[in-house]
């Protein structure tokens, strides 16, 4: 039988649990669903390619059909070289309609044969983005239930070193204030 090979491209820096959201939907639909992270050299991005592979590959381990590729150049190209048929995108919001049907378009134009599949993630992620994720942790707030643990430990570790998680899994700044009171409590 015919099997359907699908990419889902994507920076995912970091990955969100609206990704995930969508790995699950996409897996269930495609024989074989490819995560490709885009290798963007124009990018400054908070995570490396490496780290998002070692994040998506720990996060989808558990799905037979899904696995984790990285490319670069045009997606068209890269959905060729795996013999994907579709590609998979998630419209959250009518804001992200516009910039996706016009990069479904110029897909389609640069290879016709090749159709992109939206789907919706689940209503409470419709708000999410990796971009939000990152500057909402880098600011010192609170990012569980957004991402994967994994996802919320890494961030944790790239923070600026003033921002850090209280124990209530929320962020707190450690001003030089706090700091000193701190070393007095241990002292
Ligand atoms: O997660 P993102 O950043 O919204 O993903 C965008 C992505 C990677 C799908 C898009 O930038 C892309 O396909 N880039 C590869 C270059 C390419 O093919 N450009 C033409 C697409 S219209």
């Amino acid at each position: 039988m015919h099997k359907t090979t699908a990419i889902y491209p994507g920076s995912f820096d970091p990955p969100t649990n609206g990704h995930l959201d969508l790995i699950e939907r996409g897996s269930k639909i495609f024989d074989e669903l490819v995560v490709a992270i885009l290798r963007n050299p124009d990018k400054d991005p908070l995570f490396n390619v490496s780290e998002r592979v070692a994040m998506l590959e720990a996060l989808t381990g558990h799905y037979s059909n899904v696995r984790v590729d990285t490319f670069d150049g045009l997606t068209v190209e890269y959905a060729a070289r795996v013999g994907a048929s579709s590609v998979l995108r998630g419209i959250r919001a009518l804001s992200d309609y516009e910039y996706e049907l016009q990069m479904a378009l110029m897909n389609r134009k640069l290879r016709p044969e090749l159709e992109t599949v939206f789907m919706m993630p689940a209503e409470k992620y419709s708000y999410l983005s990796s971009r939000l994720v990152r500057e909402v942790a880098k600011l010192g707030g609170s990012v569980k239930g957004l991402v994967p643990e994994l996802v919320e430990q890494n961030l944790r570790g790239k923070l600026d070193p003033a921002y850090k998680f209280s124990e209530f899994g929320e962020h707190k700044q450690v001003t030089s204030e706090s700091r000193k009171s701190r070393s007095r409590k241990k002292a």
